[in-house]
């Protein structure tokens, strides 16, 4: 039965025709976005921007942006076509089933669908008057929080199969003066590195081709300024990323003019697609958010609707870890793993999570080039299988989580050798690995099956196991399906039949088990992404856990993702001291990789006083909102504060950035935010390390007023180079 409010959906006609335009509103609660149709049919978008007053305004827009003549040099098409009109890079690109290379898209009708008391599904049907060629625009936008997905649907109904070169989800048109792009990416263990540039006349593409996942070289995520550099507090901004696990591409390209066409979808790299009649075609949706007070409360905006809305159990809870890859690496036995359990125990963290190395008897699993595929305890390893280390954790009173990478296969392993038909590779080619492995074929229902069935079977033999880590490392080189070949199925649909092919696995998994904890890994950062966040209810956001790159990566991770879904682990990647690692991490969802049995007296005290402070603060953390208040890029120290809806607690993070003696003498008051200046409050330092005092008086009251105009100083120095600080409102 649907809902009350899904009954109440009203299908509507909306927006209001004057003449023969028909214009179309997209509004959140401080954005509109204004599609209006031309006199011959076509469909523009003529404004975006803060939300007008007087929607009887909303005709007038047009003829004041002179956006309307077909002959200028401005294209403002609300999805641009091909080989017709358009001189500029289209949203879309087809050739008909007769050959034919044109495309022309004329509006048909519109529906607007209350989904929610805080969404609105707008449909626009668009239609080409030649060719029996649909494209369906829609828009899914959340009032509260600012937020709109958008994709489009594409059909025919012509007699053979209509070819699909391009079919972005999105084309956006925005004008303004100065365009700014903040676009992310870069390599392994330096995922996330940003880069700010002025966006200049012509074309800046920003894609990825690795197949298996969108992010590394280049991530999806981005941050469009208008009007200058992009600012936290101040300025427009629209933020957001392409919610698909594989290769992407975006165009931005800029007027003569000035104005910025922003075109966004799957990559339509060696992608051609074959549309067969009456077949639809649905392309991810680009998820964005919009403000006009600057990245700051377009990021909370995309916190508080990614766990409204998108990540699994995005408002619940998630468990602290010791996780052993770095501790043990494919080295251990059930004594090593058992002994861990009580470090795990003793550290006070939820779960302990056995990575890499578990599986695989005919090729063991020693090492990287073995073994991956053959999903079997190793018998010299765990004599007695996965169920009895289950059961040890639990006697020791802590729930027990395991590593599975089952996309991939080494060449060196039973799988590979049963079903070579089941592997991505060019039969004719030498075989090109990554990490010394290949991927398997997840166009193949029969790899589908495989691929649920490891997750089936571990979950189903162990009904206490209590987290998985999905791993994912390698990229798809030799782009080649055997079972496409089979079927008669282009290869050019291979990229776009594995990431469909793996969200029906994730279907099924969540089917069957809907609520046990899934990290996304892939080789460090490279899966993160707001589809597969369905699905998941965190993910690894690198390898690289050295702190200090960590104050800059989990920086620039925090304009796109909440806190809760972003796992940061302590580590030995680097000699700054325990406190910084654990600070460093405490501002994620908080792991361990050490051997914390190996720490010195004072840091396991430390640590154990650190993960119970953490269990104090984390809903904090977890479920609050953030504030970014002084950037590590632009000072020598980087300070981040989350606040509960309440105002009543808040947790202050701090980082000293520069470790150079002549940059820590410098550090100022920090003002916070989100408090209420009516409240009072008390501050206290955590995570102090023992022997150390505090040089904050905890009986100190403070309005919320003067700690937001005045602020507090952290004293970050040489000497004390992390302060966590908590705030609580006095009753
Ligand atoms: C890559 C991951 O990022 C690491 O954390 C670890 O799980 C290894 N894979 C295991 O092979």
């Amino acid at each position: 039965m649907r809902r009350i409010f899904l009954i109440a959906i009203v299908l509507f006609l909306c927006g209001s025709v004057y003449a023969q335009e028909t214009i179309i509103p997209i509004s959140t609660s401080n954005n509109l976005m204004l599609l209006e149709t031309s006199p011959d049919g076509r469909l523009n978008t003529v404004y975006f921007g803060e939300p007008l007053a007087n929607e009887s305004e909303y005709a007038a827009v047009s003829r004041g942006y002179n956006l309307r003549d077909n002959n200028s040099a401005i294209n403002n098409a609300t999805y641009t076509t091909s080989g017709t009109w358009n001189l500029v890079e289209p949203a879309i690109e087809v050739i008909q089933s007769d050959g034919n290379t044109s495309l022309e898209l004329k509006y048909v009708s519109h529906t607007a669908e209350t989904t929610s008391d805080n969404a609105v599904l707008t449909t626009i049907v668009l239609e080409d008057a030649q060719y029996e060629f649909q494209v369906k625009l829609f828009y899914k936008a959340w009032a509260n929080e600012n937020v709109i997905e958008q994709w489009t649907e594409i059909q025919h109904k012509q007699k053979d199969a209509v070819t699909l070169k391009k079919f972005a989800s999105a084309n956006l048109f925005f004008t303004g003066n100065e365009f700014y792009l903040t676009s992310f990416g870069n390599e392994w263990a330096k995922e996330m590195q940003r880069n700010e540039e002025k966006l200049t006349r012509g074309i800046k593409s920003i894609d990825s081709k690795l197949g298996t996942r969108a992010h590394l070289l280049q991530s999806p995520n981005f941050i469009l300024s208008f009007d200058g550099k992009a600012a936290e507090n101040n300025g427009t901004v629209v933020l957001g990323q392409l919610a698909w696990s594989s290769n992407f591409r975006y165009d931005f390209e800029v007027d003569p003019q000035g104005n910025v066409r922003f075109i966004a979808g799957i990559n339509p790299f060696a992608s051609e697609y074959e549309l067969q009649p009456g077949e639809v075609f649905k392309t991810p949706g680009l998820v964005y958010v919009v403000s006009h007070n600057g990245t700051g409360e377009a990021s909370r905006n995309l916190h508080s609707w990614a766990r409204d809305y998108r990540v699994l159990d995005g408002n619940g809870e998630r468990l602290t870890l010791l996780n052993n890859w770095e501790a043990t690496y494919f080295d251990f036995d059930e004594d090593k793993l058992t002994a861990l359990f009580k470090d795990a125990k003793e550290l006070g963290v939820d779960l302990f999570l056995l990575d890499d190395g578990w599986f695989a008897n005919k090729y063991p699993r020693n090492g990287d080039n073995a073994g991956l595929g053959d999903w079997q305890e190793n018998k010299k390893k765990l004599p007695h299988g996965i169920g009895y280390l289950v059961e040890e954790a639990t006697k020791e009173g802590i729930k027990f989580g395991i590593w599975i990478e089952p996309e991939m296969v080494n060449p060196k392993s039973e799988l590979y050798e049963n079903h070579i038909d089941w592997v991505i590779r060019q039969p004719e080619r030498p075989e090109k690995y990554f990490r010394n492995q290949l991927v398997l074929d997840l166009s193949n229902p029969e790899v589908q099956d495989f691929v649920f069935g490891v997750v089936d079977k571990l979950l189903s033999e162990n009904p206490e196991l209590a987290f998985i880590k999905w791993d994912c490392n390698s990229v798809i080189y030799n782009a080649h399906s055997a079972y496409l070949e089979e079927e008669g199925i282009p290869q050019t649909h291979i990229y776009i039949e594995y990431t469909k092919g793996l969200y029906n696995v994730m279907e099924r998994v969540r089917e069957k088990f809907p609520k046990v904890p899934i990290m996304m890994c892939s080789g460090g950062g490279g899966r993160g992404d707001y589809e597969l966040f369905k699905y998941f209810t965190e993910f690894w956001p690198s390898d690289d856990t050295d702190p200090l790159e960590r104050v800059f990566m989990q920086w620039n991770y925090s304009y796109f993702f909440p806190s809760i879904v972003t796992d940061c682990h302590v580590t030995d990647w680097s000699d700054l001291s325990l406190k910084y690692r654990v600070d460093v991490a405490s501002m994620g969802k908080l792991g361990f990789d050490i051997v914390a049995h190996e720490l010195s007296e004072n840091d396991l005290a430390f640590a154990k006083q650190a993960v119970q402070n953490y269990h104090s603060f984390k809903d904090v953390v977890w479920h609050g909102n953030q504030y970014r208040l002084v950037s590590p890029y632009k000072n020598d120290f980087a300070s981040l504060m989350y606040v509960n809806d309440e105002k009543s607690r808040a947790v202050v993070f701090n980082y000293l950035s520069n470790f150079r003696y002549m940059q820590t003498a410098s550090v100022l008051p920090v003002k916070f935010a989100g408090l209420d200046p009516a409240k009072k409050y008390t501050i206290k330092e955590l995570n102090v390390y023992p022997g150390r005092r505090s040089r904050f008086d905890t009986e100190k009251v403070y309005s919320g007023d003067f700690l937001m105009k005045v602020g507090i100083n952290p004293h970050i120095t040489l000497y004390s180079t992390s302060v966590i600080l908590e705030v609580n409102e006095v009753e």
